[in-house]
C-alpha cells in the first residue's frame, strides 16, 4: 500500500474501531462473560475489509447520513460468522486473528452465544441509528439480513460443510464461494452506496462489483490456506486440505485459482470505470486486497 492510501485506510479503520468501542455493550455489562466474548472477537484484530469497503463506497457520492453505524453492523455480522465458523462442529479451528479462537479463549457455549449476540447487535445498531432516515434504515436492514440469511452466507456455510470430502464440482464451489463470502462483501458495497441518491441508477454495476470482488476475495483466502504460514495469516494453514474442503485449489489447482482471481479482478476494474464518481481510493484499496498476504 502506498503511504497516502495507507493513511486514508488507517483513518477509516480508526474511526470504525472507535465506533465499535462506542456502540458495543461494555465488557462489564451483565453477563460479563458474554460481553467479554463479544468484544474479544470484534474489538481487537481483523482487516475490517467489509466495514472499510462500506465506508469507501459511502463516500463516492454525497450523503448526509453517517455510515459508521452501518460499518459497525457489517463487522458484527462478519465477526459472528467467524466465531461460529471456528467451532468444533464447523471448521474446528483453534486460532483466529493471531489469538485463540473464541471457543478456546472462552468455551463453546459462550462462543455460540457471543455469535448470537453479535448477530442481533448488528440489527439493533441499524434499527437504532437510522431511525431519522427510515427509508435508508430499512434498505440497510434488508440488505444486511438477506446477505447473511439462509439464502446467502448461512446457505454457503451449510454447503461448505456438506461438501467436505466430496468430489470436485465447479458449480458447487461457485455456490459456496458466492454465498459464504461474496454475498456479505456485496452487501457491504451495496450498503455503502445506499447512502447516496446519486448511485440509485448504478444498482446493477454495484451488485456485479460486489460479486466479483467477493469471489476473488474467497479465491485468495483458499490460496493463502496453502501458500501462507500461520503467523502471517493469523489462523491455521493447511486447514482446508486437512478437512478436504471443496476449495478453489482443489477444483482448479493453484494456477487455475490464480487465473480466476485475475479474471474477477479484471471485471472489478472494468466495472469501477463505469461508476461516474471518484472511485480512486476504492480502486487502490481493491488493488491492495488482490495482493494481500493475510
Ligand atoms: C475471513 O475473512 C473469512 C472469509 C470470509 C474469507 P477476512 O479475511 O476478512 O478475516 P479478518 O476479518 O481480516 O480476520
Ligand atoms: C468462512 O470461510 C466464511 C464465513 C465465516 C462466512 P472460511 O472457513 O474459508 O474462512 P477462514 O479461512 O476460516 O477464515
Ligand atoms: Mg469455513
Ligand atoms: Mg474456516
Ligand atoms: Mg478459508
Amino acid at each position: 500500500m502506498n503511504s497516502r492510501l495507507e493513511k486514508s485506510i488507517q483513518q477509516l479503520k480508526d474511526s470504525l474501531e472507535a465506533s465499535i468501542e462506542q456502540l458495543l455493550p461494555p465488557f462489564d455489562a451483565r453477563p460479563e462473560q458474554l460481553h467479554s466474548a463479544m468484544r474479544y472477537s470484534l474489538c481487537d484484530g481483523g482487516k475490517r475489509v467489509r466495514g472499510i469497503l462500506l465506508l469507501l463506497c459511502s463516500k463516492i457520492f454525497k450523503t448526509s447520513a453517517n455510515p459508521l453505524p452501518a460499518s459497525v453492523a457489517i463487522e458484527c455480522i462478519h465477526a459472528y460468522s467467524l466465531i461460529h465458523d471456528d467451532l468444533p462442529a464447523i471448521d474446528d479451528s483453534d486460532t483466529r486473528r493471531n489469538k485463540p479462537s473464541n471457543h478456546i479463549a472462552f468455551n463453546e457455549a459462550t462462543a455460540i452465544l457471543a455469535g448470537d449476540g453479535l448477530l442481533t447487535e448488528a440489527f439493533k445498531i441499524l434499527s437504532e441509528h437510522y431511525k431519522e432516515t427510515p427509508e435508508l434504515g430499512m434498505q440497510l436492514i434488508q440488505e444486511c439480513a438477506t446477505a447473511s440469511s439462509s439464502l446467502g452466507m448461512i446457505g454457503g456455510q451449510m454447503e461448505d460443510i456438506e461438501n467436505e470430502g466430496q468430489s470436485v464440482d465447479a458449480s458447487t464451489l461457485e455456490f459456496i464461494h458466492k454465498n459464504k463470502t461474496a454475498r456479505l462483501i456485496q452487501a457491504a458495497i451495496y450498503m455503502g452506496f445506499s447512502f447516496s441518491e446519486e448511485s440509485k441508477h448504478l444498482s446493477n454495476e454495484i451488485r456485479q462489483l460486489g460479486y466479483h470482488l467477493g469471489m476473488s476475495f474467497q479465491y485468495i483466502d483458499d490460496l493463502l490456506d496453502v501458500q501462507s504460514d500461520e503467523q502471517t495469516l493469523g489462523k491455521p494453514t493447511g486447514a482446508d486440505l486437512d478437512s478436504d474442503k471443496l476449495t478453489s485449489v482443489k477444483v482448479f489447482g493453484i494456477d487455475g485459482t490464480q487465473k480466476k482471481i485475475t479474471e474477477h479482478t479484471e471485471q472489478v476494474e472494468a466495472i469501477l470505470k463505469q461508476i461516474d464518481g471518484d472511485t480512486s481510493t476504492l480502486f487502490n484499496y481493491i488493488q491492495f486486497l488482490q495482493n494481500r498476504l493475510n
